[in-house]
């Protein structure tokens, strides 16, 4: 019935790397054209770990936009925007903090190991045991369907379901809520009114999914019923109250793990990485001067793809052909490691070399970039501004 529409967002902290690429950016070029979709900066979230040293934010920021660009993330598909230039998700964040129970921030997985893993960072701040819930109010302002996040990001997604779910319940259940849905029935005239109340109670005692699915499309077919009105009759159907929040999945992308230079996951902290951008000569020189199997010390040694990160690489970067012949020259010291790499080498050149042109255009004119962001914002905001009317108005706030 309602359309899926696909939200996700990223902290500006730094460079990114081919790791977001194939972990995160080819999937969400690939989504853009199967789906609504609305891709936002979340510099709030990095301020929340960064609020020490915010200039590498603003940096970030326009940096990383060039890199979705690069990516081949296409403004005529997806919004693109900027999460403080939509200062309802503040609102919807503070109104949220009303209902979210100490606890369960507390209690989320990701609190206490990223206090652990950044101690050096005084990390005992309200803002960052608040981070989850700025991201539910991310989510639920656009009334996102899905949400694609790695596995680490999937309790905040639950989490999100849980904030929806208790904010219905205590807002959604207006005071008088049964007669007002009955009234309401009665509106919609004698036939379908009894076809409402009869797949109604098809499946409220039988759970009978088809009839929830049919009376749902009569609700939709009544044009002349009052917003307020549809609302109630929705809610009514599965018992509840009105539903002003929805309910979000996570959309959990086959996790490609994108090796780094030492085999580890490609990750910043592991000072392994090969930036989106980086230019050829460097990439080459990483490549060149990875480790390979440490038993492998002389060109006459035999050698163990298995113990090596290049072989890793192959994985991602060379078909089979490729690795076969890698696979048996290493196993019979037929090729050197230099040899080796050469293939991966080529492969990564050639898949940034039409991200490095889409960027050259946008570091020409950097105006296209602040447009397109612009546009985005101004999107997104409508958006949040619908979401924010009704839940004003659920909270009794729409006086004055
Ligand atoms: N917490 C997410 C991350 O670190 C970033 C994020 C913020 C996000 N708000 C979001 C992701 C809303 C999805 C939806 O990756
Ligand atoms: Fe690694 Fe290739 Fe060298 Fe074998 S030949 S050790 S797989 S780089």
């Amino acid at each position: 019935m309602f359309a899926d529409r696909v939200l996700s967002g990223m902290r500006p902290t730094g460079n990114l790397h081919l790791g977001h690429y194939h972990g995160v950016l080819k999937n969400w070029v690939q989504m853009q054209h199967e789906f609504e979709c609305l891709f936002f900066v979340a510099d709030w979230h990095a301020l929340t770990t960064h609020y020490d040293n915010p200039q590498i934010i603003e940096k970030s920021v326009w940096d990383m936009v060039v890199d979705w660009l690069a990516a081949g993330v296409d403004p005529a598909h997806a919004t693109l925007f900027i999460q403080s230039r939509v200062p309802e998700h503040a609102e919807l964040h503070l109104l949220l903090s009303m209902i979210t129970p100490l606890g369960w921030l507390e209690r989320m997985p990701t609190y206490k190991d990223q206090q652990e893993k950044l101690s050096g960072k005084d990390l005992s701040t309200y803002g960052f045991l608040g981070y989850p819930l700025l991201q539910s109010a991310d989510i639920l302002i656009y009334r996102a369907t899905q949400v694609p996040v790695g596995e680490d990001q999937v309790p905040h997604i639950e989490f999100t379901r849980e904030i929806a779910r208790r904010f219905n319940h205590i807002y959604g259940r207006e005071p008088g809520f049964e007669e007002k849905a009955e009234i309401a029935l009665k509106k919609l005239g004698g036939k379908k009114a009894k076809l409402y109340s009869e797949l109604r109670n098809r499946y409220q005692e039988q759970g009978d999914d088809e009839a929830l699915e049919s009376a749902k499309a009569l609700l939709d077919e009544q044009q002349s019923l009052s917003h307020g009105d549809r609302e109630r009759l929705f809610g009514y159907l599965e018992g509840g109250g009105k539903m002003i929040l929805s309910e979000p999945q996570s959309m959990l992308t086959a996790a490609s793990r994108m090796p780094g230079l030492d085999g580890q996951k490609m990750s910043k902290s592991y000072n392994n990485t090969i930036s989106l951008r980086e230019d050829e000569a460097s990439v080459a020189k990483k490549v060149r001067t990875m480790p390979t199997d440490p038993a492998r010390i002389r060109r006459t040694d035999t050698g163990e793809p298995t113990r090596c990160p290049v072989w890793q690489l192959h994985q991602v970067y060379s078909g089979d052909e490729v690795k076969q012949w890698a696979e048996k020259g290493c196993r019979s010291a037929g090729i050197g490691c230099i040899e080796c790499k050469q293939p991966v080498i080529d492969a990564m050149l050639q898949e940034q070399r039409p991200m490095r042109e889409r960027a050259q255009l946008y570091l020409d004119d950097p105006t296209l970039v602040k447009n397109i962001i612009a546009d985005g914002n101004e999107k997104a905001r409508k958006l949040a501004q619908e979401t924010m009317r009704d839940v004003r108005e659920a909270m009794g706030l729409s006086y004055g």
